[in-house]
């Protein structure tokens, strides 16, 4: 393997609900959800059989053939979000996701500029890398002049862009993520939404991460009660096979040829995203995100040495005074418990949103532990 990921020496070979296990069965609390991917947790008896079945009837066919899958999804996907309106676009993942978002932007507006903000993260592929605020991730090939990035909340500043008209688009996380949990005002997605509109810019919202009912919303800007002209999803949508999405405003037009892909909008890729929608409406799970998560907020504010308790349900940053990574290893090893990273000192919570009280009281013991343990 070309080593590209600092790995725990951990090896999960069964899930279950909200827990992992490894072979010799030792049983680790998933608090990190496999990168906010396990929506509904792991093995689901319902997800289970829809995939079984569909991989036993067919499991794919080219996109040059009517696949009934794909209406139903997109069907149950507006009526569950509340973007009635909007057109589905499958892909395969989050970049190319707002690869796809960005460029239906360009081809609409005629225009090439991109405006994103600081501490952004869009994914890994040549356009999502660009509009990403990381230039250690950034090959000289993917580096153009077509970005402007602001920072986040300085609204003078995106005014100032927006009136060169210039700009196709303006993409912005629901929440940031990888950036440890940056949370946009309202205000400002509000007056972004509005400043879009009159320059003639399209608001993309990538919900990669912070999406499918995370933070007790279905997307989380619904928190501010907009609506944006590109929504993108991944992660979550799938539990974990891979499959991605781009909500697209009517006042876009398609023709013949202009996205596609081999993979996306698969029909085992459908049968998965479909029954994850199902059973986060059948089991309310996006209240049982804001429940569960309001409560974890609540509680976690409260444990000494740990402070800037931030987010929204269940996608949570805090910072620890130690570095982040020593914490988290004891986490893991010794406590058995897995939590996601972010910069030097944040520790990010994305656990499945069927997570209960049970399990945050023994997150937050585990936590307590392995904050006031040392190394050794
Ligand atoms: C907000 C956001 N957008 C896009 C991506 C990229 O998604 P993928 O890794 O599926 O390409 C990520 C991945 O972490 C993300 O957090």
């Amino acid at each position: 393997m070309f080593p590209v990921y600092p790995l725990y020496p951990v090896e999960p070979v069964r899930g279950e609900g909200n827990y992992v296990f490894d072979a010799a069965g030792t049983r680790y609390l998933d608090f990190y959800g496999g990168h906010a991917v396990i929506s509904i947790g792991h093995a689901h008896p319902r997800y289970v059989q829809a995939v079984s079945e569909q991989v036993a009837r067919i499991g794919f066919y080219s996109n040059s053939v009517e696949n009934s899958l794909q209406q139903r999804l997109a069907d149950t996907l507006r009526s569950v979000s509340g973007y009635k309106d909007h057109k589905l676009f499958l892909v395969n993942s989050g970049a190319e996701a707002n690869e796809n978002a960005i460029k239906v932007a360009s081809f609409h507006t005629g225009r090439e500029r991109v405006l994103a903000f600081s501490g952004a993260f869009h994914g890994r592929t040549s356009g999502a890398v660009e509009v990403t605020d990381n230039p250690r991730i950034n090959s000289p090939f993917n580096r153009t002049d077509k970005v402007t990035f602001v920072p986040l909340g300085n609204l003078d500043a995106v005014r100032r862009e927006l009136a060169t008209e210039t700009y196709c688009a303006v993409i912005i996380e629901g929440i940031q993520g990888v950036a440890g949990i940056q949370v946009p005002d309202n205000a400002f997605l509000q007056a972004l939404r509005e400043v879009t509109l009159q320059t003639g810019t399209c608001l993309i919202l990538d919900e990669v991460q912070s999406g499918y009912g995370r933070t007790g919303r279905f997307f989380a800007h619904q928190h501010a009660e907009i609506e944006a002209d590109l929504v993108t999803m991944a992660k979550g949508m799938g539990c974990g096979f891979p499959i991605g999405g781009v909500l697209i405003a009517p006042h876009f037009e398609a023709w013949p040829g202009m996205l596609g892909t081999t993979f996306g909008g698969n029909h085992l890729a459908c049968a998965a995203a479909q029954s994850v929608l199902d059973v986060i409406a059948d089991e309310q799970l996006v209240s049982n995100a804001a429940k569960v998560g309001d409560e974890l907020l609540r509680q976690l504010s409260q444990i000494e040495g740990i402070s800037n308790v931030r987010g929204r349900g269940l996608m949570i940053g805090f910072d620890v005074e130690e570095p982040a990574s020593q914490v988290r290893r004891r986490l893991v090893l010794k406590h058995h418990v897995f939590t996601g990273g972010a910069g030097t000192h944040t520790i990010r919570l994305l656990p499945a949103l069927t997570v209960q009280q049970a399990h945050v009281d023994e997150c937050l013991e585990a936590l307590r532990r392995a904050i006031y343990e040392t190394e050794n």
